[in-house]
């Protein structure tokens, strides 16, 4: 007698690379829609099922866990990030919860310095002027902008995307200030052309800061009023870490009146942010929708990994990559 396949709820359409290895051995039910599926129904469809395969849209917390019982052996979220995941509930409950880290380290890092350089020069202000047809002739003073060459770079938390950011501003020459709880020693300091200063230190120097730490009660509104005052009123501000890590109302009131120069957001608090947010009315703010690790190839690796993650989790095999490694130790645990 055929015995009966694991079964999962994906939560969204992913690329290939990950749907084609979970079809042929589990009985994968797939949320179709562009949209996250809603609440209730999340709950409904995550009923009974051996794995969830997560994105960062999809809140996984006791009520969700309760609601899937205690069949679920793994939850595999479709991101690095995982702060939508209550991962102590799920290592109470002896699940391991999957993330994606290192694929999409340098195409995040590409982004966040396309965002620096398009901020520094203006260039969401100068294709809107060709647009409205102002452009009638070369000026002198037409849309000047900072230099990124020879400036001085802020990296708030320097993980993986940091580090990558400092390499890409190396090759600017840039001074590289960097921020970090757990900073590198003196040694990869003088490896890696950065120095450790303190937070005061990197915002009051800084030309760009751009924020790379992950989203906890300590990094909420790291970058609030008093943060944003002591910045030089030329600074940029770059955020591709998440929403919550940036106090928009106060973001909004410094580029309103000069305060600082400019920002580009990759992650806004709530996402998505609304067509009427303040932000979007100012012409030195540039939003892009949270697709900092949205290249084809990336995404095709994370999918890969979120699958591999969710078909080990399934079969009881420990997860190539688990945020909650302790769930291990657990005597019980999965
Ligand atoms: C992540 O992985 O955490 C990003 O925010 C989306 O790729």
């Amino acid at each position: 007698m055929a015995t009966a396949r694991p079964r999962v709820f994906v939560a969204r359409r992913l690329p290939e690379e990950g749907l084609t290895p979970l079809a042929e051995t589990l009985e994968v039910d797939l949320w179709p829609d562009e949209l996250p599926p809603p609440r209730a129904t999340l709950l409904e469809r995550v009923r009974g099922v051996d794995g969830l395969l997560s994105l960062l849209t999809d809140r996984v917390d006791d009520e969700l866990l309760d609601a899937a019982g205690p069949g679920l052996r793994v939850v595999s979220n479709f991101a690095v990030g995982f702060d939508n995941v209550d991962v102590p509930a799920c290592t109470r409950r002896g699940i391991p919860v999957g993330n994606t880290p290192g694929v999409l380290t340098e195409t995040t890092a590409d982004l966040a310095w396309a965002l620096l350089m398009a901020a520094a020069r203006r260039l969401p202000e100068g294709y809107d002027y060709v647009r409205a047809g102002r452009w009638l002739t070369w000026g002198p003073l037409l849309l000047l902008g900072q230099d990124i060459h020879h400036g001085t770079l802020g990296i708030v938390g320097f993980g993986r995307i940091g580090r990558e950011m400092a390499k890409r501003a190396r090759g600017f020459d840039m001074t590289i200030l960097v921020h970090d709880a757990f900073p590198p020693s003196v040694e990869e300091q003088a490896a890696l052309g950065v120095a450790s200063v303190g937070m005061d230190e990197l915002l009051a120097r800084a030309d760009f800061v751009t924020l790379h730490v992950n989203l906890t009660p300590e990094t909420r509104h790291l970058i609030g009023r008093d943060a944003l005052a002591r910045m030089k009123s030329t600074a940029v501000v770059v955020n591709t870490s998440r929403g919550p890590v940036v106090d928009e109302v106060s973001l909004a009131a410094a580029l309103r009146d000069g305060t600082i120069a400019a920002a580009a957001l990759d992650v806004t608090d709530p996402e998505p942010m609304a067509p009427d947010d303040p932000l979007l009315s100012l012409p030195n703010c540039l939003v892009v929708p949270h697709i900092a690790s949205a290249s084809r190839a990336t995404r095709g690796k994370m999918a890969a990994m979120a699958a591999a993650n969710l078909l080990a989790g399934v079969r009881g095999e420990r997860l190539p990559t688990p945020v909650n490694p302790e769930v291990y130790d657990r005597p019980s645990g999965g």
